[in-house]
């Protein structure tokens, strides 16, 4: 299976990857606090590009089962009942509850995506599951690092080079690398060992700890603690059941 990293999001067109299967990383935060809702029972999570239209969704789904979550410049959104630190995806807050989310690079990145064949969300806590599903997938897949206001961002693309090393070593699985997967190793080679020094050093990083999330970077550093498959179906992001595997594997793939 061939892999590819776009290092981040201006590096492709909405309908680009129609027929792919995507990885989308915001290991700071929304890729850690999404992972971190689902798997304490959230129901679904619906990622969206703005504010208004956040306000404008709730506004159509009724009662106390929906939760706005998200983040301008790191901070909760006024209005909003979550931010986007993992912290406060608990049990006690989300169980049950539909979450409208939008954050400044996370969301924006997985609706760019959304016409992806297969979207996942990925960060250092749930990368061993999206590797083990990306390694079944047996299909080419492009990585997509959600960066920071369209620039790179180092701890997207060294979490992207630990889940193609990961890829690589699974059973069975033999892995082409383009120059940006391959460079997405390197960096990984270079900087995974210490994988919260690095998420402490990066830009975001530094400015989580300077407006008090300095808490969060050791959340988002802890690599397989939350162990959860968030994927696209239709437009929202949740753990798929049983039978919603089933259907996928056994539809056949259209040409479109
Ligand atoms: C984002 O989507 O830009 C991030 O998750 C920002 C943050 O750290 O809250």
């Amino acid at each position: 299976m061939h892999v590819d990293v776009c290092f981040t999001p201006n590096q492709f067109d909405e309908t680009q990857f129609r027929d792919k299967v995507v990885v989308v990383i915001d290991v700071l935060r929304a890729s850690t606090s999404i992972a971190t809702a689902l798997h304490n029972g959230a129901r679904e999570i619906i990622p969206v590009t703005t504010v208004e239209s956040a306000v404008k969704i709730s506004g159509n789904l009724v009662g106390d089962a929906v939760l706005l979550g998200g983040e301008r410049n790191g901070k909760t959104i006024e209005g909003f009942h979550l931010g986007n630190s993992p912290r406060e995806y608990c049990e006690e807050k989300v169980k049950g509850k539909s979450i409208i989310f939008s954050s400044t690079n996370g969301s924006q990145a997985i609706v760019k995506a959304h016409y992806a064949r297969d979207l996942v969300v990925c960060g250092f806590v749930n990368v061993g599951v999206v590797a083990d599903f990306l390694g079944k997938s047996g299909s080419d897949c492009i990585i997509v690092c959600a960066g920071d206001d369209g620039m790179f961002s180092m701890e997207d693309s060294v979490c992207a080079g630990l889940l193609i090393r990961r890829l690589s070593r699974a059973e069975g699985v033999k892995v082409g690398h383009s120059d940006a997967a391959l460079a997405a190793v390197a960096l990984h080679k270079s900087f995974g060992k210490g994988t919260l020094k690095m998420i402490q050093n990066s830009e975001h990083g530094k400015y989580l700890i300077g407006i008090g999330f300095g808490d969060d970077c050791a959340i988002c550093a802890r690599v397989d603690s939350v162990p959860v498959l968030p994927q696209l179906v239709g437009n929202v992001i949740k753990v798929k059941t049983a039978a919603e595997k089933k259907e996928h594997a056994a539809a056949p793939i259209t040409a479109s």
